[in-house]
């Protein structure tokens, strides 16, 4: 069999699957009002041990922010779905301009990494009065070790905590890690090898190796490098290089620090190499169901029947995924728009980003115009309402039980094709019955793959062979 008889194979199989499993025709498939508003209404927040619970080796529970009580939520607030959408795509807002200031072209300095070390102290706009991060793991520090939350980042690759003494620290829900009471901790020296793989090294004393990371929303941790002990659900890893941050600005929503799973070498997915063979796989669960979603490292959980798509390097931004993406379908029929509006040049412009702290996908407004005005002309039965937050289009679908919708899909460069589940694109702003298309215009030639269109769909990155799979299972 060719390798293009595989693809369309695979291909078959991935939306077919897709297709049962989301009551979906190829063309058309029914949004479920009725159970999608139920959903927002119904909040279950997860206290500390049940995110605790692990599945087993390598296998974490993953928890969206807004299932976890932040200390100043009240009740009314959690039952806001209004309210509570309304703060999420502020902070998209800064996620995105934050990852647009660390890639080359417009607003940055021409390619130089914009976040480095030189930038620190002019904090631009700040998302920190939001919170960063979407999704958190709980993972254990240290020997003995200590259970703490951890943001998990897609686009960036250090791995750190904050860490006694805390010259300014952010409040987080544990106690601070401190080294002092940890057997496994163990700095690392200016000269060693893991020092210089870090960006913006630096020496501590002149002995211990210093790292900075900026996010670019006002966001920021430096400190010194150290190798501690990482556990993961039953895994132990020992000699992880992790930064040990005394001095971290944001809200990290309570987390000790941030995972960067990003495809640097320092990220932790680079770290592990050999051990779980540069394989990650994951499954965002967020609204509207009780499901916790899940963080698997390892080739062991590679699905088989996914479509797979090649990952791209952009050697200007190491930690971004980039994807090939040609185009865009709705309804089944591809809408016109120049395949080079996706691409990732030479110089590092465009492409295409997949990204778990992005919420909605962003595309260039010479994509996502035609793009929205196919699904309008698709839409034209259902009664439109008016614009909400950073959407354009949306509808008043309050009295409907269900709707037939026009599917949506994504066209990858060399075949393969995902089609989204409706309740990926078609997503509900307030408990009223408000619904909106969930796309957005990036304001730039980049393209950003956001959480809310990965939900439901099992992930994984094989960063060994450079290929992203999706599906084939609804997760
Ligand atoms: C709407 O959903 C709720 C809960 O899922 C269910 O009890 C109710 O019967 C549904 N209403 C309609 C009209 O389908
Ligand atoms: C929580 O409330 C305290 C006291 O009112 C306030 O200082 C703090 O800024 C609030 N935090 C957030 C995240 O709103
Ligand atoms: C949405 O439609 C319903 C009728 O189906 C109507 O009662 C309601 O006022 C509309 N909402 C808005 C915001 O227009």
């Amino acid at each position: 069999m060719s390798l293009v008889a595989i693809l369309v194979t695979i291909l078959q199989l991935a939306l077919c699957s897709i297709a049962i499993a989301t009551n979906s025709f190829p063309d058309f498939q029914l949004l479920n009002v009725n159970e999608t508003l139920t959903g927002t209404k119904m909040f279950m927040p997860l206290g500390l041990s049940e995110t605790d619970d692990h599945r087993g080796k390598w296998n974490l529970k993953l928890v969206h922010r807004d299932k976890l009580l932040s200390p100043n939520d009240s009740l009314s607030t959690l039952h806001n779905h209004g309210r509570r959408f309304h703060a999420r795509m502020q902070r998209d807002v800064k996620r995105v301009a934050s990852l647009l200031r660390r890639l080359p072209g417009k607003g940055t300095h021409d390619g130089d990494a914009a976040y480095q070390v030189n930038d620190f102290g002019s904090d631009v706009v700040s998302g920190m009065d939001q919170g960063s991060g979407e999704y958190f793991v709980r993972i254990g520090v240290g020997s003995p070790p200590r259970s703490q939350y951890m943001v998990i980042d897609s686009g960036s690759d250090i791995v750190w905590v904050q860490c006694q003494p805390c010259n300014q620290c952010y409040r987080q829900s544990d106690p601070v890690f401190d080294p002092a009471n940890s057997a496994s901790f163990s700095g690392v020296s200016c000269g060693s090898s893991v020092c210089d793989r870090i960006d913006n090294s630096g020496c501590n004393a002149g002995r211990y190796c210093r790292y900075e990371v900026m996010y670019g929303d006002g966001s920021y941790t430096k400190g010194t490098l150290a190798l501690e002990t990482l556990t993961f659900g039953r895994t132990v890893v020992k000699n992880v290089a992790i930064g040990c941050g005394h001095v971290n600005r944001g809200m990290f929503i309570g987390a000790a620090g941030l995972l960067g799973l990003g495809g640097g070498s320092m990220s932790l997915v680079g770290q592990l190499g050999g051990q779980t063979g540069g394989a990650f796989s994951y499954c965002l669960v967020s609204r509207g169901t009780d499901a916790s979603g899940s963080l698997v490292f390892g080739r062991g959980t590679m699905p088989v029947g996914a479509t797979w798509v090649p990952l791209l390097r952009n050697p200007r931004a190491p930690s971004f995924y980039y994807v090939g993406l040609s185009g865009l379908g709705v309804g089944g029929v591809r809408v016109p728009i120049s395949e080079d509006v996706f691409r990732l040049t030479e110089l590092g412009y465009g492409g295409v980003v997949m990204d778990t702290g992005t919420a909605v996908t962003r595309l260039p407004s010479s994509a996502y115009n035609p793009f929205r005005d196919a699904f309008i002309t698709q839409t034209a039965n259902l009664p439109r309402a008016s614009k909400v937050s950073i959407f354009d289009t949306c509808y008043n679908l309050s009295g409907f039980v269900s709707v037939r919708v026009p599917t949506v899909s994504f066209y990858f460069s060399g075949g393969p094709v995902l089609t989204l589940p409706a309740r990926n694109f078609l997503i509900p702003v307030d408990n009223m019955g408000t619904f909106c298309f969930a796309f957005a215009p990036s304001g730039s030639g980049l393209s950003i793959i956001g959480n809310i269109q990965q939900e439901g769909i099992q992930i994984s990155f094989d960063g060994a062979n450079g290929f992203v799979g999706f599906g084939p299972n609804v997760c």
